[in-house]
């Protein structure tokens, strides 16, 4: 067979170990040919690839980023960008495609899925809010990253007795801000599954400080919003699957917070540092084991499915299931950080 893969969307630390474990399991184990495909869609859309040899893919285990590059192309954005992909397919005899990436990169594959075109996704995203899969890889890694630097932040809010404002990613969801902010200890976590009370906000960071504490840590998703009317954050950018450009609620936080309660407020934003570098253990070991099952799966037949972590396992999910609707952070886990807030 020949089978191409592309790595879609934000970049994250594991990319390079699903590509290692497809190259070496699709060529060394069932002597099918790899294409790797450039800048997610594009490279299908503009028939821009390589053969991907043994050679290509050795000591890229445990580097960040993505040796094939990406992009947020979307092909249903672009004049016949469907049409394209087929051409692309159909000329260099590719039986199937493998895309990496998060709900946008595997929104595509799933409707590609449904013109005909054989589909295998894996699941991508630091955010971790892809569904059908309890985790993607470059969460755990995007955790630690944030985890390490709520330490750090730790011992210079506590010298200096300031607020500080830790702004995490997540757009849709607040999975790095729980974790991490559970992790290190946070007093307050916000994210944007739950609309935030600023008047709250601020009462929990007095409180503190009435028994005793000098400083106090507040952990922000980017995606995190004030409920109506109490903060103004919005910017008018949008990518090309319609997505606003974040960030600005750590800086606005910083303002309104050192206002209302007094406190000197710094705010950190940690923005690319989170999806940079090398993956942790876990993400190497994830994105290891959802390389073999894709490259399996398409050697299979199968089509038109994710590979996902459930439970200990990894299984086969609906790509449509999967992007159908973003996985959120329950009230159950929200209420574990809440035990420790003010
Ligand atoms: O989708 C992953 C993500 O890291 C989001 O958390 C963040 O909002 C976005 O990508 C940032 O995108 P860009 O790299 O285009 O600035």
């Amino acid at each position: 067979m020949r089978i191409g893969i592309l790595t879609g969307g934000g970049d994250c630390p594991g990319l390079n170990a699903v590509i290692r474990a497809i190259v070496r399991k699709g060529i060394d184990h069932y002597g099918h040919s790899i294409l790797g495909f450039r800048d997610g869609w594009r490279g299908p859309m503009e028939g821009d690839f390589q053969e991907l040899g043994i050679d290509n893919i050795r000591g890229i285990l445990h580097r960040g980023g993505t040796i094939l590059g990406t992009s947020r192309t979307n092909p249903f954005k672009e004049e016949d960008g469907v049409a394209k992909i087929n051409e692309t397919l159909r000329t260099h005899r590719i039986d199937a495609l493998i895309p990496i990436g998060g709900e946008d990169t595997l929104g595509v594959a799933s409707k590609l899925a449904d013109e005909g075109i054989s589909v295998i996704g894996v699941p991508k995203t630091i955010d971790n809010d892809l569904s059908g899969t309890d985790y993607t890889f470059g969460f755990d890694t995007a955790v630690n990253i944030a985890t390490e630097a709520i330490d750090r932040l730790h011992t210079t809010a506590e010298s200096h007795h300031r607020i500080m404002v830790v702004e995490v990613m997540g757009r849709h969801a607040g999975w790095i801000a729980l974790h991490s902010g559970i992790a290190g200890g946070a007093d307050v976590v916000l994210i944007p599954e739950r609309p935030f009370d600023l008047d709250e906000v601020v009462a929990h960071l007095k409180h503190r400080h009435t028994r005793g504490r000098t400083f106090s840590i507040v952990v922000v998703a980017e995606g995190a919003s004030p409920r109506e009317g109490q903060l103004q954050t919005q910017t008018s950018q949008v990518d090309a699957f319609g997505h606003e450009r974040l960030g600005g609620i750590g800086a606005a936080l910083e303002k309104e917070l050192e206002q209302r309660t007094g406190f000197e407020t710094r705010a950190t934003i940690l923005g690319h540092v989170q999806r940079g570098g090398t993956p942790t253990a876990f993400d190497r070991v994830l994105a290891t084991r959802f390389g073999v099952a894709a490259i399996d799966a398409v050697h299979a037949g199968e089509t038109g499915k994710m590979v996902a972590l459930r439970g200990a396992e990894i299984e086969l999910v609906s790509l449509a299931e999967a992007v159908g609707e973003p996985k959120t952070v329950g009230d159950e886990l929200y209420a574990v950080a809440e035990v420790f807030f003010g």
